[in-house]
């Protein structure tokens, strides 16, 4: 299993580069099975999510070819309906493929993502949509079985909360259905508006991008598309977390700013100097970061996915800051490996409250979910001494080449394999 040795308190300065977004890539590519033809996929990212999803797609039928950031999908020739668990154990978003098999082929066989180590993260909400577009749907042996008369039939789907992947789901199984849909206190991520650009390429009819009420009007057919994946706002917000631990005029190309207003409002509230500039935007560490509060929430709110990144910064700031998590009821796995790092931070239900230190310790800590290990990352990157990062093959789900990334900008980030 590979690791990370990190040597920490290295000032990080040049530029670098965001890839591709992770969590928009994998609904797109599920998009891909809506229509016959070809369709090209550009700036997809390295990462081992899109490798299993490649995986599955290629179950199904579709003809995948990889090439850099390049990805190509033809699903003239769907060969089955059937994702089986061996396949979508690893990886919840696998569901995304439910909608568009039975909006394209009548019927879908997925199995069941299983709990997951952040949360119970039910598919309740996505099964309900797809019921009301007419979809008859039975669990049985771990399995989603769903199939439907004729085609799907557009209606009016009230989410119980702003679900991304259910939102993301259900545009992909109404844009093909008949008639329109209605889909109510939608996700307004930008992920599910690329998605939403993405069908609308292909010929799908929607308005509303962007807010909380999505129309679709459905069409018979769809065309295959060619597409530049959006930025990945996680890992951009990541990298400025870094620049304003560490940075000294560090330059990050390809993040869009307004994806993550609210990081960078909090990070200059912390003290960090960013500055919007044509060519990227650059980040000088505080001298001292402050103290500060933040509770998750849907966007355009405070991510849940930059929540642990921000409490490495935290925990060496100076006073208490709480951390309300409210999307996911079990993300604070980072706490205890901060702890061993020296980190002060106590959890009460879904608050976390974090007394800032001096100084972090070089300690070997164990990655326990994708984001998790990003804060464990950023946190030996401004520790004292060594730590190593064991269970790396979570941050490899969501981060492309991090070591060669962070390497390039000064930090001394080496991957070994631990049995070696
Ligand atoms: C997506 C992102 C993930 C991010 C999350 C919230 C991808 C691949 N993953 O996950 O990185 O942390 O959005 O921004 O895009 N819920 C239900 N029933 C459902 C669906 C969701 O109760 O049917 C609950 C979940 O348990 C959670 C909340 O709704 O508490 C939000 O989940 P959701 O937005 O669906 O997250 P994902 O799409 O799984």
């Amino acid at each position: 299993m590979d690791a990370l040795r990190i040597h920490g308190q290295k000032t990080l300065r040049g530029t670098l580069q965001v890839s591709g977004s992770k969590n928009a890539s994998l609904p797109i590519m599920a998009a891909a099975l809506l229509a016959e033809g070809q369709s090209t996929l550009r700036r997809i990212p390295g990462l081992a999510d899109v490798k299993t999803l490649s995986k599955v797609l290629a179950h199904l039928g579709v003809r995948v070819e990889a090439q850099g950031a390049e990805l190509t999908l033809d699903a003239t020739e769907l060969t089955t309906h059937e994702a089986p668990y061996e396949l979508v154990r690893t990886m919840r978003a696998s569901i995304l493929v439910l909608g568009p098999l039975l909006a394209r082929h009548g019927k879908a066989r997925v199995s069941l993502p299983g709990g997951c180590a952040i949360g119970a993260r039910p598919i309740d909400q996505h099964l309900k949509g797809l019921r009301k577009l007419g979809a008859k749907i039975e669990i049985s042996h771990g399995y989603v079985e769903a199939h439907v008369d004729g085609r799907l039939q557009g209606a009016t789907v009230i989410f119980d909360m702003p679900t991304v992947g259910g939102t993301e789901n259900l545009l992909l199984a109404a844009s093909l259905a008949e008639g329109t849909t209605i889909l109510e206190n939608a996700a307004r991520e930008p992920e599910v508006v690329d998605l939403c650009h993405t069908l609308q390429k292909m010929g799908a009819k929607i308005q509303g991008i962007g807010t909380a009420t999505l129309t679709v009007e459905g069409v018979e057919t769809l065309q295959p598309f060619t597409h530049d994946v959006v930025a990945d706002r996680i890992e951009f917000g990541t990298f400025l977390v870094a620049g304003a631990m560490l940075g000294e005029e560090l330059l990050i190309q390809g993040g869009v700013a307004e994806h993550q207003t609210f990081l960078i409002d909090k990070l200059r509230t912390m003290g960090a100097r960013i500055e919007e500039h044509p060519e990227g935007i650059k980040v000088w560490r505080a001298q001292q970061l402050h103290a500060t509060d933040v509770e998750t929430q849907p966007y355009p709110g405070f991510p849940t996915d930059m929540q642990a990144q921000l409490m490495a910064a935290a925990s060496i700031a100076d006073g208490s800051s709480t951390f309300s998590e409210t999307v996911f009821e079990n993300r604070f796995m980072h706490v205890a490996e901060l702890g061993r790092m020296g980190a002060n931070i106590r959890v009460d239900g879904g608050r976390a409250i974090v007394r800032g230190t001096p100084e972090l310790s070089g300690a070997t800590v164990m990655a326990t979910d994708l984001r998790a290990s990003a804060c464990l990352v950023l946190a030996a990157l401004a520790a004292e001494g060594e730590s190593v990062i064991r269970r790396i093959y979570h941050l490899d789900r969501g981060y492309e080449a991090i070591e060669a990334k962070l390497s390039s900008v000064g930090a001394d980030v080496v991957r070994f394999r631990e049995d070696s």
